[in-house]
C-alpha cells in the first residue's frame, strides 16, 4: 500500500488526499527545465497558437485548435496575455495558461514522470483496476495574469459510465492563496456532477444537470509546497483564484480513467487510432 490509513480515509471521506514530498527536487528541476525548452520552442515558432483558454469566458470551447488537442502538445494562452489589438504583452513564459493535452504520451520527460511504479501503486490504492492515462497538462498560472478557474468537477469534462476520472495535481511551485492554489469542497465528491460538457455536432455544448450553483463558502484552500501531489476525485468540486502575486504557480496535472468503465464517444477529448490511450506500462 502506498497510502497510509489516514490518507486512504481522506481519499474516501473527503474526496482528495495531499501527499507532500511526492516529487523529489531533482525531478521538479527536470520538469521545469523541459517546460522551459518547450516554451522556448513555442516562442520561436508560435504558428497559429493564439487560442486563449478561459473557464470564465469559454472562448476556446468551440475552437478546433482546442477540440483537436487531445493527442498533441499545444500551448494555450491566458486571457490577459494580449492587448486590445491582439499583441502579446508579456514574454511567452508569462503568457501561457497551459500546455495540453498529451504530454504524458508524446514528451519523453513527461512520459517517464507520468509512468512510475510509485504512481501506478498510488492509482491502484485509489481504487483503479485498469487505469488509462487520459489527459495531461502543464498549468502555468503566471504572475499577475494567471486567471480564475471556475468551480467545477472534472467528471463534467471527462465522463465515463460509471464515473471513474481522478486528477493527479503535482505542485511544481509552492501553491498559496496569493498565487492561486487549489480550493476544494471536502466531501463534495458525494454529490453528482452538475453539468456535462460534450461534443455536439461540430462544436460543444454544456448540459445542465443540476442548476444549483456550487456552494463557494464550502471551499477550503489547499496550500502546498512544491513537490506535493494532490489526488482528487473527478466528482470533487474545485476552484482556483486569479494569481495576483509576483510568483508563478506552476503545476502538472494528469487525469486517469478506468478502462473497466465506458469513456463516452461525445467527450470533447478524443484520441485517433494512431495514439491509443495507455496505462502505466
Ligand atoms: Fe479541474
Amino acid at each position: 500500500m502506498s497510502l497510509s490509513v489516514e490518507q486512504a480515509s481522506a481519499w474516501r471521506d473527503d474526496g482528495f488526499v495531499v501527499l507532500p514530498n511526492f516529487v523529489p527536487g531533482t525531478q521538479i528541476s527536470a520538469l521545469t527545465d523541459r517546460i522551459g525548452e518547450l516554451v522556448d520552442g513555442f516562442a520561436r515558432s508560435p504558428g497559429e497558437a493564439t487560442t486563449v483558454f478561459s473557464t470564465t469566458e469559454r472562448t476556446h470551447s468551440q475552437d478546433e485548435y482546442f477540440l483537436t488537442s487531445g493527442g498533441v502538445i499545444r500551448p494555450f494562452f491566458e486571457e490577459g496575455a494580449f492587448d486590445s489589438e491582439g499583441n502579446l504583452q508579456v514574454p511567452m513564459d508569462r503568457a501561457l495558461n497551459k500546455l495540453g493535452h498529451a504530454m504524458h504520451d508524446l514528451d519523453p520527460v513527461f512520459d517517464n514522470f507520468s509512468r512510475t511504479p510509485e504512481l501506478a501503486a498510488l492509482v491502484s490504492d485509489l481504487g483503479f483496476v485498469d487505469p488509462l492515462l487520459l489527459q495531461s497538462m502543464v498549468i502555468f498560472k503566471p504572475p499577475h495574469i494567471g486567471g480564475e478557474v471556475i468551480c467545477h468537477c472534472d467528471h463534467s469534462f471527462l465522463w465515463t459510465e460509471p464515473q471513474t476520472v481522478a486528477g493527479l495535481w503535482f505542485a511544481l511551485d509552492d501553491a498559496t492563496v496569493e498565487n492561486g492554489c487549489l480550493w476544494v469542497t471536502p466531501g463534495g465528491h458525494r454529490q453528482p456532477a452538475r453539468t456535462r460538457f460534450h461534443l455536439d455536432g461540430t462544436g460543444t455544448t454544456t448540459d445542465v444537470i443540476d442548476p444549483v450553483p456550487y456552494d463557494m463558502d464550502s471551499l477550503i484552500p489547499v496550500e502546498v509546497e512544491a513537490g506535493t501531489l494532490i489526488a482528487f476525485s473527478g466528482l470533487l468540486p474545485h476552484w482556483s483564484a486569479p494569481n495576483t502575486s509576483e510568483d508563478s504557480r506552476l503545476a502538472y496535472t494528469l487525469h486517469v480513467i478506468d478502462d473497466t468503465a465506458d469513456y463516452l464517444e461525445d467527450n470533447w477529448l478524443q484520441r485517433g487510432p494512431d495514439l491509443p490511450l495507455r496505462g502505466f506500462a
